[in-house]
């Protein structure tokens, strides 16, 4: 008897046992016992704050979770079983993935239900950084700690002397550790609640050793709800990717913006005298420390940066593009009380319309039907008067213009608008499915600017 996938992986979730996930398993001849990975999502009290215990939410005991490492063009599977009191999925932010492992509740699959399992197979046919989270309830989810890296190792292996990966989440805490509120209608209808304790990889501070005269490859992830970090370094740097895409060649860095859920993989080409080097946010003409590298001497000799090779990303075909308009407006008021006598807070609109991240089980029509195959220009515009990383699910799209900035055509999932700007990027719609569209600062997403493509 054939089973859909569908039907198997509900039946997993409705009973949660080994044993059926086993003989489903057996049944389909895909799956084994084993997993690539487990993700056991949970409450675990973890000290962020010296001397005090926060109630985090964490994948495996950690917040950010474990560094997720799967190759290039190599199934993974990864079995999610969800110990929290509430329901979730996970989303492969990123990944040009299958629809089906997309981890959005209501469009991909069904919720994981606490004390439920979900098992995501996917292939990741693009190298480079990318991240996990949480698709439910987001604000409290992820604000909670439910972040982590993924990284997808490229086919033919590229040597760096060392390969750091800095995960940056900043958390609301009270002076006791407890959580401080996550969000406030105020702060939702601007720029977000931003939050009191910076972390890298969850620490207030890190210092990283590194080989003078190495070259590191440094990933830095913007896993916060919220804030922009504007990266720096006193030492030279190159920036290799964007949102896990190498770029055509390789550019010295000098402030590189990272909106919420954006990466950047830079080049370090360690200096050969000891010292003391930091990577920076600069604010205006503040520079804060994200993190000090120290280096050690070592006997290497200076060497060149090796090159990435491009991800595959299907070529445009710009002549026989159709342009979609997007327009992202502040609708600026509170919707009247929900029929359970609660407000639903829409301050954003994409194309005249919201949809809330509380309402994934009511699925409102897609923003556009696209054919499968064909090449679209997405005319995004910024009309409010503040910033929005903007951000595609399924799909790595090229960023052809801007009124603001001068371009050189690039790869990346994700797209920092800023206020009353106008850009276009273009996608082929090779990727059949139900794909989100959002705003990654979470409370935007949360209260309206969400919506999604079909690709028929
Ligand atoms: Cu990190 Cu819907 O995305
Ligand atoms: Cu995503
Ligand atoms: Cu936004």
């Amino acid at each position: 008897m054939k089973i859909s996938r569908r039907r198997c992986l509900q039946g997993v979730i409705a009973a949660s046992s080994s044993m059926l996930l086993s003989s489903c398993a057996s049944r389909r001849g895909i799956l084994g016992d084993t997993y690539d990975y487990e993700l056991v999502l949970a409450e675990t009290p973890l000290t962020l704050k010296p001397r005090t215990v926060t109630p985090a939410w964490t994948f495996n005991g950690q917040a950010p979770g474990p560094v997720l490492r799967v190759k290039q063009n190599q199934p993974v599977r990864i079995l999610v079983r969800n110990h929290l009191p509430e329901a979730t999925t996970i989303h492969w932010h990123g990944i040009r993935l299958n629809n089906a492992a997309d981890g959005v509740p209501g469009l991909t699959q069904e919720p994981i239900p606490s004390g439920g399992t979900f098992v995501y197979e996917f292939t990741c046919p693009d190298a480079g950084t990318f991240w996990y989270h949480p698709h439910m309830n987001s604000v409290v989810q992820l604000s909670r700690g439910l972040v982590g890296l993924l990284i997808v190792d490229e086919e033919e292996p590229v040597h760096f002397d060392q390969d750091v990966a800095l995960a940056l989440k900043d958390w609301h805490l009270h002076e006791d550790g407890s959580f401080a509120p996550f969000t406030s209608h105020r702060a939702a209808a601007r720029t977000g609640t931003l939050g009191n304790f910076p972390t890298v990889n969850g620490k207030p501070e890190l210092r990283v050793p590194v080989l003078a005269g190495s070259v590191v490859r440094l990933r830095l992830a913007n896993l916060d709800n919220t804030r922009v970090f504007n990266i720096g370094a006193d030492l030279p740097a190159q920036v290799l990717a964007v949102e896990g895409n190498p770029l055509a060649e390789p550019e010295p860095l000098t402030t590189h913006p990272l909106g919420a859920g954006m990466r950047v993989d830079l080049a370090i080409q360690v200096p050969t005298t000891p010292g003391v080097h930091h990577i920076v946010d600069r604010k205006g003409s503040f520079e804060f420390t994200i993190c000090e590298l120290e280096v050690i001497p070592s006997g290497l000799l200076p060497r060149s940066v090796p090159k990435l090779p491009l991800n595959p990303i299907p070529a445009l075909d710009l002549a026989n593009a159709k342009r979609i308009p997007l327009v992202f407006e502040w609708a600026g008021a509170l919707s009247p009380v929900n029929h359970h006598g609660e407000v639903d807070a829409i301050f954003w609109t994409i194309n005249k319309r919201a949809w809330s991240d509380h309402s994934h089980m009511h699925l409102p029509e897609p923003l556009a039907v696209l054919k499968r195959g064909e090449t679209y220009i997405f005319e995004l515009h910024n009309a409010t008067p503040h910033h929005h990383p903007i951000h595609l699910h399924g799909f790595t799209f090229t960023v052809l213009k801007s009124n603001q900035r001068e371009i050189k055509p690039y790869h990346t999932d994700t797209i920092l608008l800023e206020k009353n700007e106008r850009a276009e990027v273009a996608i082929v719609a090779d990727n059949p499915g139900d794909w989100m569209f959002h705003c990654h600062v979470i409370e935007h997403m949360d209260t309206g600017l969400m919506g999604y493509i079909r690709v028929t």
